[in-house]
């Protein structure tokens, strides 16, 4: 974690909404969708979750990336008034100068949690911003060695990389304890739709459903735990 340009300006990828995101060299994948990084975030995530609507909600992220998540979802709690609560795991923090070239000029990039996040970026595990109305934490781990909290999350985002490219993340363990993390009622969301994430889910006790996927994409996954 430096503050200095670690990263390629080539890395950087704009994408046809507007949005940008980064190629991830430790993974070859871009860590947001190429075909609209913005519109993949706010589609699978914040509204395949039941956020953008949910008066309180409480995030649990696998991992935090490049933030464009947290901000798309921030920037929607703060336009309604929604209180968020955001925990996320990341094991292998981009460089702050990379988070900011992404948002500049992104959704919620001028709301001063993200200022906040990028101020104590990379000095302490977990990085804790407490603003009205905002609280994130951002533990720098694994999440795999990590005690999840039990029965408290509304949504998990499952935004790991591919099953393919990083399947560590996609195992029955781990997906049976993000299910176990999630409130009765609560939506685990991802981009991927196929069968052995289906099934993987199935068999952690979610309900799961498919929609249709973002640009580019045509189905991603929603799974309920069911009340
Ligand atoms: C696709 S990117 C996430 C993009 C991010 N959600 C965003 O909105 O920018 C996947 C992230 O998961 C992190 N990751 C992968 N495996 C992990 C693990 N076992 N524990 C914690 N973080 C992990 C990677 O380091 C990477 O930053």
């Amino acid at each position: 974690m430096t503050n200095g340009p670690s990263f390629l300006a080539g890395d950087l990828i704009l994408t046809p909404d507007g949005s940008r995101t980064a190629l991830s060299l430790r993974y070859g994948e871009a860590y947001g969708s190429r075909h609209g990084a913005a519109a993949q975030a706010r589609h699978v995530f914040v509204e395949g979750s039941g956020t953008h609507t949910h008066p309180a909600p409480r995030v649990l992220e696998v991992g935090f990336g490049l933030g464009a998540n947290f901000r798309a979802t921030l920037e929607q709690c703060a336009r309604r008034g929604a209180a968020l609560t955001y925990l996320a795991y990341e094991f292998d923090p981009a460089p702050t100068g990379l988070l900011r070239a992404v948002a500049e000029g992104s959704a919620g990039a001028d709301h001063p949690a993200w200022a906040a996040a990028l101020a104590g970026w990379g000095r302490a595990s977990p990085l804790t911003v407490r603003l009205p109305g905002v609280a994130l934490s951002v533990v720098f781990g694994d999440v795999r060695e990590a005690g999840l909290p039990s029965g408290w999350a509304t949504a998990v985002y499952l935004d790991g990389f591919s099953p393919a490219r990083n399947p560590e993340v996609w195992t029955p363990d781990l997906v049976g304890r993000l299910a176990g993390s999630l409130a009765p009622g609560g939506v685990l969301t991802t981009y991927s739709a196929a069968g052995h994430v289906r099934r993987t889910l199935a068999g952690a006790g979610l309900t799961v459903e498919r929609r249709p996927g973002p640009p580019g994409k045509r189905e991603c996954l929603r799974a309920v735990r069911p009340a």
